[in-house]
């Protein structure tokens, strides 16, 4: 049977990457030796590291007055990365919260303030009575994740705000061009887009760290000074995101990518628009994110006999997150064309069988 991985994260890789890493894994190059046992100290894994890094300032067109640093803790210890080098913040942010990875977030922020931190959240508001009360707002910053993988939201107008943006990219990264014109920090876990597990990606403006005493893992000014590479690094995530910034670019590039994830995000949300005396789109149709769209059945009772028959015909990872249940497709960039349209052609069956 064929399998159609559409999981939320870590997600599907292209397959000529594995094939690549396979091999990497048998012998590095003309080592003798596994890509798994490359001492992180090696000129090899120089390599890997500044190629990595090269590739993602071509690809995302970083500007120069940024820093990009590879870390571990995933996203979640961007909560206390962020806060701990940058103590202005507390009283001088404002989190709009459109999901539970903003939240969670905030609330990580908050553990680390006596002051309460401004926030504002998406609930009945218009997203431009959200936009406009988010920039009458006094700070200088402004938090927000640009895809909330769990909601199925996505904000990608950046220049709609008038603050200097930290924002998590977790889902999205790679997915699309933007400009860098009010950015201050970016940050991703790789997992979804950009490989696997193990190492996030921060991008960051140069001044944006603050003088501190911090312990030495937590102090960014030391990850910054040696080149991610202050302690051991997740060296085999690093190489396998270098395998899949060197796979966009084969792949036409973000352009193309952007383009084949609109094509693909259209088709799906067109089958669900079609559909609606037996389906109701869970995201606000201003707010709907190409990389997870999450819709639920009428017939509640169908949601579980789609998941389980979905499953059986090797279409993984649908179910919606736990939190609010559902089925979430997630259309990252290794998703393609033809996942999606066998996916299509196997909801539309379902659907008319009732
Ligand atoms: C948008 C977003 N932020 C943060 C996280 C947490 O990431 P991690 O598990 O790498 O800490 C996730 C996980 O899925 C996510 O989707």
């Amino acid at each position: 049977m064929k399998i159609n991985n559409f999981s939320a994260g870590p997600s599907k890789i292209p397959q000529t990457v594995l094939d690549q890493l396979g091999k990497d894994i048998i012998g590095y190059k003309d080592l003798g030796y596994s890509v798994l046992e490359l001492s992180h100290r090696s000129q090899e894994f120089d390599e890997i590291l500044q190629d990595t890094k090269k590739n993602l300032v071509n690809i995302l067109n970083i500007p120069k007055n940024f820093d990009v640093i590879f870390l571990q803790g995933g996203a979640t210890f961007q909560n206390t990365f962020i806060a701990a080098n940058k103590p202005s913040l507390f009283d001088n942010i404002i989190f709009l919260l459109t999901g539970t990875w903003g939240k969670k977030t905030y609330e990580d922020f908050q553990k680390y303030s006596d002051k309460k931190i401004s926030k504002i959240s998406l609930s009945d508001q218009k997203l431009e009575d959200l936009i406009e009360e988010v920039n009458i707002h006094k700070s200088e910053y402004l938090y927000l994740a640009s895809n909330e993988t769990i909601e199925g939201i996505q904000l990608k107008n950046f220049n709609n705000f008038n603050k200097k943006l930290i924002i998590d990219m977790s889902s999205d990264i790679c997915s699309y061009k933007f400009d860098w014109d009010n950015i201050s920090f970016i940050y991703a876990g790789a997992q979804k887009n950009l490989g696997i597990p193990g190492v996030t990606i921060c991008i960051l403006e140069n001044d944006f760290i603050e003088e501190n005493n911090l312990t030495s893992y937590l102090n960014a000014k030391n990850h910054i000074n040696k080149n991610s590479a202050f302690n051991t690094p997740p060296t085999f995530s690093i190489y396998v995101m270098l395998n899949i910034l060197n796979w966009i670019n084969i792949n036409g590039g973000i352009e193309q990518i952007e383009e084949n994830n609109i094509s693909k995000a259209n088709k799906i949300y067109r089958l669900i628009d079609e559909n609606l005396e037996k389906l109701i789109p869970l995201a606000p149709k201003d707010l709907r994110s190409t990389s997870n769209i999450v819709f639920d059945f009428k017939d509640k009772s169908k949601t579980e006999q789609f998941l389980k028959q979905s499953s059986e015909n090797g279409f993984l990872g649908l179910n919606g997150h736990r939190s609010i249940g559902g089925v979430r497709i997630s259309n990252y960039n290794s998703i393609s064309q033809e996942m999606v349209s066998n996916l299509l052609e196997f909801i539309q069956k379902f659907l008319s069988s009732y």
